[in-house]
């Protein structure tokens, strides 16, 4: 099969994705009836190869030279998106693999648009029942909305204001009870139309990989991220060789109860917002208590990420994964 594995994008996490698409890279150099064809779009939309030559896909799903040149191009059978943000995570690209009928790895259009929008994520997790920590949301920048936001802030103390459409904690800024908001308002506004604010936990992050396998769905034990307390699990903080984040595949101390709930939870939304195929999703626990965080639906693969690693601790090879998902589209 002609595979076109995508990534970059031009979000703030082009450059994760440009590690995590080496995993790719490295597991489809495995399968012996697979061939990749890697494409990376760049920050302006442009579709290049390694070499820097410019690409497009046509709606016959033909990858062609930008720059005419007669050939008929390479008819692509399976699509990978592995992009976090725009164009991937939000659904775009797939909404344009669906309008063409190619066939995709990963969530289709809508569940990655409302599972990359905090806000949505927030409203889905509510009506399936996943406690959830308690937020807001503004939809103008105006005097209104900054009322609204501090009324919250006397009410909850230290929050966490967040662009609504952005990841690896890009857009999101920590207001200690009291500060000012309205410049994290007016940055989170500059990132997207649509700001999240929510009363700030000071939890316990655990993780779980919700994926299929054999045609199941398969909920890993949780995993977790330790951050010094001093700190947030930052842009920096997850990508930068000096992080003094720790990651553990298999988080200690944690109940059978809680583990149930997680599980639970994450069962839930994996049904009832179709996720399909791959997913991570992360909880806070904060007083003995479970609360949604986030879903990724195109999770890191990166050397620190957490998606690859729990899919193996729960006994399944990646390699394995992905081939079946591939020779199923
Ligand atoms: N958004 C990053 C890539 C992750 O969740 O793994
Ligand atoms: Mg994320």
């Amino acid at each position: 099969k002609n595979v076109l594995l995508l990534c970059g994008g031009g979000s703030s996490e082009h450059e994760v994705s440009l590690r995590s698409v080496k995993y790719y890279e490295d597991c489809m150099a495995q399968m012996p009836n697979v061939n990749t064809i890697k494409i990376e779009i760049d920050k302006q939309g442009q579709w290049v190869d390694a070499k820097g030559k410019r690409y497009l896909l046509d709606g016959k799903r033909y990858l062609r030279a930008f720059e005419q040149d007669g050939a008929p191009g390479t008819l692509i059978d399976v699509a990978i998106p592995c992009i976090h943000g725009s164009p991937g995570e939000t659904g775009d690209l797939q909404s344009y693999f669906e309008m063409i009928g190619l066939a995709y790895f990963g969530c289709n259009s809508e569940t990655s648009k409302m599972c990359f929008n905090k806000i949505t994520t927030k409203m889905w997790a509510t009506a399936l029942g996943v406690a959830n920590t308690p937020y807001i949301f503004v939809s103008e920048n105006n005097e209104e909305s900054a009322k609204k936001v501090e009324e919250f802030q006397k009410t909850h103390g230290d929050i966490v204001i967040k662009a609504s459409n952005q990841g690896s904690s890009v857009g999101c800024y920590m207001i200690e009870a009291g500060k000012d908001t309205r410049k994290a308002l007016n940055d989170a506004f500059a990132l997207s139309p649509f700001v999240l604010i929510e009363k700030r936990m000071r939890p316990r992050e655990l993780e779980v990989s919700a994926y299929e396998y054999d045609g199941k769905l398969q909920i890993s034990y949780p995993g977790e991220i330790v951050t010094p307390s001093s700190t947030f699990y930052t842009y920096e903080e997850k990508y930068s060789s000096a992080s003094e984040s720790k990651t553990f595949i298999r988080a200690e101390n944690v109940t059978p109860e809680q583990v149930k709930t997680i599980t639970d939870y994450a069962t839930k939304l994996y049904h009832g917002l179709k996720i399909r195929h791959l997913s991570r999703i992360d909880f806070f626990l904060d007083d003995g208590k479970i609360y949604l965080n986030e879903i990724n639906t195109f999770p890191g693969s990166t050397s620190i990420s957490m998606f690859p690693k729990m899919l193996e601790a729960n006994g399944h090879s990646f390699v394995s994964y992905l081939e079946q998902h591939i020779a199923s589209l």
